[in-house]
C-alpha cells in the first residue's frame, strides 16, 4: 500500500516537550492510503474548538497519554473536499465539498464510544490541522446544494451546532415529559455563553420560546440583541465565580460572590416574572452551577454537553427531586442525527453571519493563543487550510 505525504499542525506528548502547555509544530507527516471504506480528503476550512485548546492545555487529559501516541494531529470539525474514494465508497465521488462529522465507532445505538470523537481522543485519526487526511465514509455529508450560507460557515456544524442540535432534541423531549407545551407555550430558555449554546437558543427561540443568554463583551451581547435573543451582560454580575475552598474560607469573596447572585437573581426573576428558568443550557460548569441551580425553575432543566471550566459537581438530590430538576447530558450527535441537522441549517440559515475571524494555515498558532487567551470575540473561530 502507498503512503500519502502532507503536512500538519502536530502537537507533541508532553513528555517530549518542555513545559506542560501545548504548543503546534508545523511538520511533515504520513499516513498509509485509503482503504476500501475510506476517503481521502483536504480540509478546506476547520473550526478552531474548545476542545482542541483542552488538549493544548493537556486538560482534563493529555491526549497524546490517552491515545497512546507520541503525537497528534487535532481538529474534529471542518468542510472537506474529496480527493479520493476507497472501492467499497458509492456515495461520494472526488471533488464533492462535505461537511465532516466527527462520528467514532458507536455502540449498538449510535451513541460515539471515544469520549471525544474523531480528531481528538480517538487513536491514529489525523485531524483537521492537516492538508490532507483520510475518514470514513460515513463520517462526511455533503454540503446541500440548496443552502446559502458560506462554506467557511459549515465546519461549525461538525462539533459546536452538530452537539447543540442533539442535546436540543433530548432536552425539549424532557421538558415536555413534564409539562405540554399546549399548557404553557413559551418557556423560558437562559444559556451561559458559548457556540453551543447559541446553537440551542436559536432552535428554541425557532418554537417560540423565551430565550435570553449571558455574554461578557459588547460584541457578543450586539450579536444575541440582533438574534433575537435577549443578552445578559455576564460583567454585571462578574464576581459569581464559584470556588469551593475560597467559599468556605474567604470571606470578601464569599461576599462579593452573594453580592453578584443577588444581582443575576433579579435579572432572571426580572425576565421570567419571578418564574424561574425552565431550561437553563450550562456547558461551563462549576463556578455557575450553584448559581444556575438557585435559579432553575420547578420543573425545571438543566442541560449540558460541556465543562469548561470544571466537570466534578455536588448535587443536592433532595431539592433537586423537590424541585423536579430534570439533568440532561449529551455528547456529540447521534449517528443518525448529522444528515438531519445539516438538512435544516440548509433550510433555515441556522448559523448566524457572525464576523467570523478566519485565520490563514500559517497562522493557526496564532489562532490557538488568541483563542485561549479570550482575544476572539466571535463564537466561531476559523482557519483555512487549503484554497477553495
Ligand atoms: N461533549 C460535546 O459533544 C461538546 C461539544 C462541543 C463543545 N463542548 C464543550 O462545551 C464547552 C463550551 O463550548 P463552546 O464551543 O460552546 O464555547 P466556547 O468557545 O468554549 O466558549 C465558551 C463561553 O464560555 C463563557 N465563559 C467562559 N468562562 C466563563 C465563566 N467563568 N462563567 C460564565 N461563562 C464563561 C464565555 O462567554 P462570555 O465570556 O461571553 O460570557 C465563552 O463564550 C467547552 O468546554 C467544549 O469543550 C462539548
Amino acid at each position: 500500500m502507498s503512503t500519502i505525504k502532507t503536512l500538519a499542525w502536530v502537537l507533541y506528548s508532553k513528555d517530549l516537550v518542555a513545559g506542560n502547555y501545548g504548543t503546534l509544530r508545523k511538520e511533515p507527516i504520513s499516513f498509509e492510503d485509503i482503504s476500501r471504506k475510506e476517503v481521502l480528503i483536504e480540509p478546506l476550512y476547520g473550526g478552531w474548538e474548545a476542545n482542541m485548546t483542552h488538549a493544548l492545555e493537556r486538560k482534563p487529559v493529555d491526549v497524546c497519554h490517552k491515545r497512546g501516541e507520541s503525537k497528534v494531529v487535532l481538529g474534529n470539525s471542518g468542510v472537506v473536499r474529496v480527493l479520493k474514494i476507497g472501492p467499497g465508497v458509492t456515495r461520494l465521488k472526488p471533488g464533492d465539498v462535505c461537511v465532516f462529522i466527527p462520528y467514532g465507532p458507536c455502540n449498538r445505538h449510535g451513541y460515539l464510544d471515544t469520549a471525544f470523537g474523531f480528531g481528538f481522543d480517538e487513536p491514529g485519526t489525523i485531524g483537521m490541522l492537516a492538508r490532507q487526511t483520510k475518514v470514513k465514509d460515513y463520517q462526511l455529508v455533503p454540503v446541500p446544494g440548496n443552502s446559502q450560507l458560506s462554506l467557511h460557515q459549515w465546519p461549525i456544524i461538525s462539533v459546536r451546532f452538530g452537539s447543540g442540535w442533539s442535546n436540543w432534541v433530548v432536552t425539549l423531549k424532557c421538558w415536555e415529559a413534564q409539562v405540554s407545551l399546549e399548557e404553557f407555550p413559551s418557556p423560558h430558555v437562559f444559556g451561559w455563553g458559548g457556540g453551543v449554546t447559541l446553537s440551542e437558543l436559536l432552535l428554541a427561540k425557532e418554537k417560540g420560546f423565551n430565550v435570553s443568554m449571558i455574554a461578557s463583551c459588547d460584541k457578543r451581547l450586539e450579536l444575541i440583541k440582533n438574534l433575537g435573543i435577549t443578552p445578559i451582560d455576564r460583567r454585571r454580575f462578574s464576581d459569581l465565580y464559584y470556588d469551593h475552598e475560597k467559599y468556605e474560607s474567604d470571606k470578601e469573596y464569599r461576599k462579593k460572590y452573594f453580592a453578584s447572585l443577588s444581582t443575576f437573581r433579579k435579572i432572571v426573576n426580572e425576565i421570567t416574572g419571578d418564574d424561574g428558568v425552565s431550561i437553563f443550557i450550562e456547558n461551563i460548569g462549576l463556578p455557575v452551577y450553584p448559581a444556575t441551580m438557585r435559579v432553575l425553575g420547578r420543573p425545571g432543566i438543566i442541560a449540558t454537553t460541556g465543562w469548561k471550566k470544571g466537570m466534578n459537581l455536588e448535587i443536592n438530590r433532595a431539592l433537586e427531586c423537590h424541585y423536579r430538576h430534570i439533568h440532561v447530558f449529551t455528547h456529540a450527535l447521534r449517528l443518525t442525527e448529522g444528515e438531519k441537522c445539516i438538512a435544516y441549517a440548509a433550510e433555515n440559515n441556522w448559523i448566524p453571519r457572525d464576523n467570523y475571524p478566519i485565520y490563514d494555515w500559517e497562522d493557526i498558532p496564532q489562532l490557538a493563543h488568541d483563542y485561549a487567551q479570550g482575544k476572539i470575540s466571535s463564537y466561531f473561530p476559523t482557519f483555512q487550510v487549503n484554497p477553495i
